[in-house]
């Protein structure tokens, strides 16, 4: 194996395992961030201290108030220190007072973040995180006296009530029903909101009350307490310098009449070089008692160790089981440890990054981050599917997307959402070979419940009926591409990417209806699936790509015809990998990919970007040029372009796109993004901020970043009679090696350049290149040769 070294740039580094990214500049080029999360609650954190908290929905049930502000990014849950002597105050954080830190480091870890610091004679510790299963947000804070002379210190925890939606649009009407009371005995402030701005089927808008309650707890001895922002930060105070830091008692004032917010000091006395530690706790509940019940539960040293250390350990634990080795350690860190943590963490529970509070289930999304389970935990997988299965309405169309607790949905004319319900269910029966699946029940929307294969059977039932004369896919209100809103609107707007989508379904499921005892199912779709694939290569093929599509008027879209929007990436990528195109055509269309989509970020969406709106289109052509989905490098798709170049054996290619895509290497000037995990896009060449990454943290190209690598790249696949060895390395890779589970035995595969091509198994030479189920509970070690 070659160098092992992990990348570094000015702004930060990873620690030497590579699970903790830190930051030791806070000037980073734009807020570097941690979506910390369980199933239920969670909080962001930029390296800068700023960030909120939630539970259950990111959006409609946001507990601390924040602004998306990524230029300041000031506004947050808050920890100063004061020293009562000299009077001097700064936050533990860089933001919100921006004191000159004499030694700074943010360390995000696997589910907690950690701001270390060292000022005016006090270095500090502050980690913060969230128990593994409750809505209880817990801070441990070490503090040091690192000068000659006793100090008297105050540590104040500060933050501002939210108790609804994010960001709220109209801020002081929404303050009107926030209430805050103290509880002494507790040390706590806690607050609740009498009105939640979501409509309510039984009683109406702005007449439900929101229906959590949280409290925010010190652990140790409080002298003051404080409801009310205006005391807090004084009159036009802010958040830098709260001119209550600085007054011996505070006014304190609570209840229904303030803009709420909850502060606690905390007086610490520290002799010369001695050290204390203290704790905060931040818990939600149905009821006060709820709430005050986790504080109970949290409050204490030990009870925050405890805490912590089962959320290190169920990180650990979860991401263990399937792990890669390659010569590129960065790659390792990434796809073993942060690609992973980011699908779960912040696609799956938290839904939301810095850029985006969505709390919303995507249809498409989620079903697609639930992949990251297929490995490791596939029942997690089902779970999800089922979940979907039951927002699909019986007529076999889906929601785009459904806030979970008002279950609001958005209904469309999209046209794919419904299909990848397929598409993961065949992917869990590919790695599980588990039909039973096959006969979970689940509720549709508007009807009783039905198995699962009626739900996707009804998702394939009605997109039969949903194509043009000429038997490609309509389009609708857009397709994967969100963006390309309009351009069937009319319903006669083609999608030649659904049409190459939908038949690389119809082919694996073909292949399942025959497994699952229908073959009459198994027939019809086969039959669809040639013809469908015909109909696509008829229509669909520019001569050297395939379009995109067609709009409502007939208009082809990415045709080496038009000046903007000449060639579209998921048509080629998606061709090759549904094997919709014929060889001529695969390597003609991964040809013109090579030429006019690679970049120095990963492969382009699209080229050249659009550069004034165009309306029949839709709202694609309205982003700036190269910017997200209009001629940037968005992730999401760039990673299929990797499975392409993988399955079309382009190692050489595939090195390339991996390394462009890799966020450790760049350079933060010009990148800005986190190094440890994938932004939802990057600049293409048509910004003047090429290479610019953005929107970091919620997007779905996490999942598929893990499933590509292990799957395309190192070519580990499953199959329904077993595994696959088909790697397809970079040609600086000359080995790599997995562990990986599959279906109750473990594989430790070593993958080595050289010799003669070919498979042994426990040192048995076997033909071919497909691995049997072993015994389950057995490890077996598979040694793949390649060219
Ligand atoms: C956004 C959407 C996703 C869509 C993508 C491309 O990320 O959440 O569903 O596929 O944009 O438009």
């Amino acid at each position: 194996m070659r160098d092992r070294a992990l990348p570094s740039n000015r702004y930060g580094h990873f620690s030497e395992d590579g699970r903790e990214y830190l930051v030791t500049d806070p000037r980073a080029p734009r807020p570097w961030s941690n979506v910390v999360a369980n199933p239920r609650a969670g909080l962001a954190v930029s390296h800068t201290g700023s960030g909120f908290s939630w539970i259950d929905n990111s959006q409609l049930a946001t507990i601390t108030r924040w602004q998306q502000d990524l230029v300041s990014d000031r506004s947050g849950k808050f920890l100063y220190v004061r020293d009562a002597d000299s009077g001097a105050a700064w936050s533990l954080s860089p933001s919100p007072t921006w004191a000159p830190l004499e030694r700074y480091a943010c360390r995000h870890g696997l589910g907690y973040t950690v701001f270390e610091s060292a000022h005016e004679g006090v270095s500090a510790e502050w980690t913060l995180f969230v128990d593994a299963e409750e809505a209880a947000e817990i801070w441990i804070v070490s503090v040091r006296n690192d000068s000659p002379h006793p100090k008297r210190l105050e540590l104040t925890a500060a933050l501002e009530w939210c108790m609804g939606i994010s960001p709220s649009p109209r801020r002081e009407f929404a303050r009107l029903f926030l209430e805050t009371w103290p509880d002494e005995s507790r040390r706590a402030v806690f607050a609740r909101s009498h009105m939640w701005d979501v409509p309510s089927a039984r009683w109406g808008h702005w007449n439900t009350s929101f229906p959590y309650v949280s409290a925010f707890a010190a652990s140790d001895a409080v002298s003051d307490m404080q409801g009310d922002k205006a005391e807090l930060l004084g009159r036009y105070g802010v958040w830098s310098a709260p001119a209550g830091l600085g007054e011996p008692r505070w006014r304190a004032r609570f209840g229904r009449h303030e803009d709420a917010v909850a502060a606690l000091r905390v007086p610490m006395a520290l002799p010369a070089g001695g050290s204390a530690r203290t704790g905060f706790v931040l818990a939600t509940g149905a009821s006060p008692e709820e709430a005050a019940a986790l504080l109970a539960r949290f409050a204490t040293a030990a009870a925050a160790d405890a805490a912590i250390e089962r959320v290190r350990a169920g990180w650990l634990d979860r991401l263990a089981a399937h792990r890669i080795e390659t010569p590129d350690a960065s790659v390792d860190v990434l796809v073993n440890d942060w690609v992973r943590y980011q699908a779960i963490s912040a696609r799956l529970w938290g839904r939301c990054g810095y850029y985006q509070q969505s709390g919303a289930f995507g249809f498409r999304d989620q079903l697609q981050d639930s992949q990251v389970w297929l490995t490791i935990d596939p029942a997690k997988t089902r779970t999800q599917i089922a979940l979907h299965a039951s927002h699909q309405f019986a007529d076999g169309s889906a929601y785009h997307w459904w806030h979970p607790l008002t279950e609001q949905g958005l209904v469309t004319k999209m046209t794919d959402d419904r299909l990848w319900l397929p598409f993961v269910a065949a992917s869990y029966l590919r790695e599980t070979r588990d039909l039973s699946i096959l006969d979970d029940p689940a509720p549709f929307l508007d009807a009783g419940p039905a198995p699962l294969a009626e739900h996707v059977l009804r998702a394939f039932r009605v997109s039969f009926g949903k194509t043009s004369p000429r038997g490609i896919p309509i389009i609708g209100a857009g397709d994967w591409n969100d963006g390309l809103s309009a351009m069937g609107l009319e319903g006669r707007g083609e999608s030649f990417w659904l049409g190459h989508f939908l038949a690389g379904l119809l082919g694996e499921w073909s292949g399942i209806w025959e497994r699952a005892g229908r073959p009459e199912l198994s027939r019809e779709f086969a039959g669809r699936r040639e013809t469908l694939a015909a109909a696509v290569n008829a229509h669909g093929w520019d001569g050297a790509w395939y379009l995109r599509g067609t709009l409502d008027d007939g208009t082809p879209l990415g045709s080496s015809r038009d000046r903007v929007g000449r060639i579209f990436l998921n048509a080629q990528t998606w061709a090759i990998l549904s094997d919709t195109a014929p060889p001529d055509r695969a390597a003609a269309c991964m040809r013109a990919v090579r030429e006019h989509l690679v970049s120095g970020a990963g492969a382009l969406l699209l080229a050249p970007a659009f550069d004034r709106p165009a309306p029949e289109i839709g709202y694609i052509t309205r982003y700036a040029p190269g910017l997200r989905e209009n001629g940037g490098v968005y992730t999401h798709a760039a990673v299929w372009a990797i499975a392409a170049a993988a399955k079309a054996r382009d190692g050489e290619l595939v090195g390339r796109l991996l390394d462009a895509m890799n966020p450790s290497t760049k350079d933060p000037e010009a990148y800005w993004a986190e190094p440890y995990v994938l932004p939802g896009n990057v600049d293409g060449p048509d910004s003047p901020h090429g290479g610019r990454g953005g929107w970091t943290w919620y997007t779905g190209s996490a999942a598929w970043l893990h499933r590509i690598v292990a799957e395309w790249v190192l070519g580990v696949r499953p199959e329904w009679d077993g595994l696959r060895f088909d790697p397809c390395l970079p040609p600086g890779w000359s080995s790599a090696r997995m562990r990986r589970p599959f279906r109750g035995a473990v594989c430790e595969i070593e993958i080595e350049r050289g010799g003669r091509p070919g498979l042994e198994v426990d040192g048995k030479v076997i033909e071919g290149n497909l691995l049997a189920p072993p015994e389950k509970g057995r490890t077996v070690r598979v040694a793949v040769r390649i060219s």
